[in-house]
């Protein structure tokens, strides 16, 4: 319930906030996928596959059921392939390395001495990791070139060195789970490392899941097709995930609006007509009410109640790219731009690198960022839930971050590249360098057009 003197756009801001975070129903998904990861306490290897369509809640399930499993004592590691692959190949490869060797950093030192010793069975063979993972390199040397100048050789070499290191992984941080969301998406190299992880001759037994989105055919074919080739298929569980259904779009209310709701039946069946229970439609469209005030707070009743003059006014037929463009009319222009620039760095940026890129002309940077988080286009991240805040923020969807990033012309989109590229390449630290040549590259690769006038 709200103060009298409380102010109500602060209130209707941090309802925003709830509103991102609030995770419902999914019991019976969850169940099955721990009753798997039961099999891995057995002494085997296990495979949970999730489809669905896009927004349904792929990665919120998967975020929820790592936590669950990490607190069951599992390293959980979770990685994302890209739409815009070209933006630097074996990208969950790395994210999923570099989570691996956190873990191992934080390990007692007799153990993480164990480990060591195992990773020296590399050999040489450690820099064609250290190479694609530099931040690897923190637990293990890699000295020597890599001599093969036969591809196809060095391919496989390169395969069965993440094997090898995924294995040690495995048996030491047992029970690891690896995460892969957005397989779609996968790249032949960084699947072709994923299926060599999941060989059956490997000695350890981990649990792998991995997400898709299987609303086009093209997708749909593309993962049939990768997931006939893995080899251990005797613990694979599938999961279609389905819409919330009216309940559980009730409960989502009833918890945002903390039971201060007048008519939740209302409400509940004019999003249930327009969203068909995809959470993501369900989470826009609830931000859109409290912004054209289709959703307003009522003193006089104390409660929270919707207009259906103003609820109506968002279109039965609007696709989520609408929402998301009339969103972007309304922005400051200050942060329409910056929404742009954030769509070159990636699906995810840091506030670091984006004041640095923006060197310092946007003055209220901190404040657009906030009015890009409460209308719904990015969230703020934090690694785990209840820490600190790690200044990174993520876009709130794939779909925004798509939408923005094919809206902006191809020579701004150049340009912005080409800066982002030249600032990571000016900063002060070597290592930061180093670990970040593949985005470095891949920044490069997209704004050749621009460089070539400038480098
Ligand atoms: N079970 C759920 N309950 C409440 N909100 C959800 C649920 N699943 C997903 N969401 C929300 O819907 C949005 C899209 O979910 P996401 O998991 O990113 O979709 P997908 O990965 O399937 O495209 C996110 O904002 C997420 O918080
Ligand atoms: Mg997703």
């Amino acid at each position: 319930m709200i103060k009298k003197n409380e102010n109500i756009q602060e209130t209707e801001n941090s309802l925003k906030l709830k509103l991102q975070d609030i995770v419902v129903g999914r019991n019976n998904e969850i169940e099955a996928i721990k009753m798997q990861f039961d099999s891995v306490w057995e002494g085997h290897s296990a495979v949970t596959v999730i489809a669905g369509d896009i927004g349904i809640g792929k990665t919120a399930l998967v975020k929820t059921v790592l936590s669950d499993l990490s607190k069951l004592n599992g390293a959980c590691v979770y990685g994302k392939f890209e739409l815009y692959k070209d933006k630097g190949p074996y990208i969950p490869i790395v994210q999923i390395m570099e989570q691996i060797t956190n873990y191992m950093l934080t390990l007692p030192e007799e153990k993480f001495n164990r480990i060591r010793k195992k990773l020296k069975e590399l050999g040489r063979d450690k820099a064609l990791i250290t190479r694609v993972v530099p931040q690897t390199q923190r637990i293990m040397s890699s000295t020597g070139r890599i001599k093969d100048s036969d591809y196809q050789k060095l391919k496989i070499r390169m395969e069965k060195a993440f094997q090898t290191f995924i294995t040690i992984a495995a048996q030491e941080l047992y029970p690891l789970i690896i995460a892969v969301d957005d397989i779609q998406w996968a790249d032949i190299a960084s699947w072709n490392i994923i299926k060599s992880i999941n060989d059956p001759i490997s000695n350890h037994d981990l649990y792998m899941i991995l997400v898709y989105r299987n609303n086009l055919e093209k997708y749909r074919t593309k993962v049939k097709s990768m997931l006939d080739k893995l080899s251990e298929k005797k613990y694979l569980l599938e999961i279609n995930l389905e819409s919330l259904t009216t309940e559980e779009v009730k409960t989502m209310l009833r918890e945002v609006f903390s039971g201060d709701f007048e008519n939740t039946d209302e409400l509940v069946s004019l999003i249930y007509r327009k969203t068909v229970g995809n959470p993501l439609y369900i989470k826009q469209m609830l931000n859109m009410l409290l912004e054209n005030k289709g959703i307003y707070y009522n003193p006089g009743v104390k409660k929270w109640c919707l207009d259906s003059c103003k609820a109506k006014d968002i279109n039965l037929l609007d696709t989520i790219a609408d929402i998301v463009n009339r969103k972007i009319d309304r922005l400051s222009p200050e942060a329409k731009e910056l929404l742009e620039i954030a769509s070159c760095i990636g699906s995810r940026f840091d506030l670091g690198l984006m004041e640095r890129i923006t060197e310092n002309q946007f003055q209220r940077l901190k404040e657009n960022l906030v009015e890009l988080c409460h209308a719904g286009l990015i969230v703020k991240v934090f690694e785990h839930p209840g820490t600190d805040d790690t200044g990174k923020f993520e876009f709130f969807h794939d779909r925004i971050y798509q939408n923005i990033y094919e809206q902006i012309e191809a020579d701004r989109k150049e340009k912005l590249h080409f800066d982002i590229a030249i600032e990571l390449l000016n900063h002060p630290d070597k290592i930061y360098i180093e670990e970040n040549i593949l985005p470095i590259t891949a920044h490069l690769l997209k704004c050749k057009i621009s460089s070539k006038g400038k480098v």
